[in-house]
């Protein structure tokens, strides 16, 4: 008899014909997010699961599965799963790194150009019938990329990736990592390393590359907005629990810094009413770091080998802990 596997939503045709060669597949059609009873349910009999950074995976979830071997995310986060449990259930993990490294370092280089030069700012300008200047001295202006300082918090495979375009671009490029890379591989990607304190301080944009854990958990608050330079811009196309988002929109209110670009939030979606949407100095855009064509397929090809892997009790291709 074939295994059973369970999506909380459905992939690409191509990942789902793969899936039934296979396996007895069952994919939810509802609710998204899944409701946690539901998944509670689905979750009992099934040898395989498939899930998204918005399903909850935790604790409660996992004990309830009788024969699960294999959890394979969707997504390269796995802060929404248990991890550290599955683990000691002897449940694999699977996740998809490095194929979207490329699409999300655009991402969060796509928002840095924006803040700067204000780009969704004027579309929004021109929408409403309020262009009324042209080509004046003071008029819509931005800023220079180039001679720019950019700050990465976590030179991980993003981190880097980002580093490249901004190389490109001549921005000076300082990073701060839990461990310094090389002097050697800091000449290449044309990168300095700073203490978390001075790039805070000296940075005129900072990118947030590093996961949400306990300590990452409203790393951004008032008190770093207020170490930053007044005209300095926060890009986030991490986690949003990372930045204390009450904070920013008072920091975005008051100037205490001068703009940033989001592509991810504490509460996904956000609310119709957020404060974040009344402000001009904030570029929003609703979670698409992966979200390319190409990108999103092969993250799907790598989520269905992963959790072929993990049913055949194979460590996946990407992996955590188990
Ligand atoms: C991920 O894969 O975790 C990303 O946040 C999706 O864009």
């Amino acid at each position: 008899m074939k295994e059973k596997i369970f999506l909380t939503r459905t992939l690409h045709d191509f990942a789902i014909k793969e899936l039934k060669k296979n396996f007895q597949v069952e994919i939810h059609k509802g609710k998204i997010p899944i409701p946690q009873s539901t998944l509670k349910s689905k979750i009992k009999n099934v040898d395989g699961l498939i899930c998204f950074p918005y399903d909850k995976i935790d604790k409660k979830i996992i004990e309830t599965a009788e024969n699960l071997k294999v959890i394979s995310t969707y997504s390269v986060g796995y802060d929404h799963i248990d991890t550290q449990f599955a683990k000691e259930k002897k449940i694999r993990v699977g996740y998809t790194p490095e194929v979207l490294t490329d699409a999300t370092a655009d991402l969060a280089f796509g928002l840095l150009i924006d803040s700067l030069r204000r780009i969704s700012e004027g579309d929004r300008l021109i929408r409403k019938g309020k262009w009324k200047q042209i080509y004046g001295a003071y008029d819509y202006v931005g800023l220079d990329l180039q001679e720019k300082t950019l700050g990465i918090i976590g030179l991980g495979r993003i981190g880097k990736a980002l580093a490249k375009r901004a190389k490109a671009f001549n921005m000076k490029i300082i990073y701060h990592n839990r461990k310094q890379i090389t002097k050697g591989q800091e000449r290449k990607l044309g990168v300095k390393y700073a203490t978390f304190d001075k790039l805070i301080t000296q940075s005129d944009i900072i990118s947030i590359h590093v996961p949400h854990t306990k300590e990452t958990n409203g790393m951004f608050n008032m008190k770093i907005f207020k170490k930053m330079k007044n005209d300095a811009f926060l890009i986030n196309t991490s986690r949003g629990k990372v930045v204390n988002e009450k904070d920013l929109t008072l920091a975005l209110k008051q100037k205490t810094i001068a703009g940033a670009g989001l592509d991810v939030f504490e509460i996904e979606p956000i609310r119709k009413n957020h404060p974040f949407i009344k402000l001009e100095n904030i570029v929003l855009a609703p979670h698409v770091g992966s979200s390319t064509k190409e990108t999103r397929g092969k993250m799907a090809e790598i989520t269905v080998k992963n959790l072929i892997l993990g049913i055949n009790g194979k460590k996946p291709i990407y992996s955590i802990g188990y």
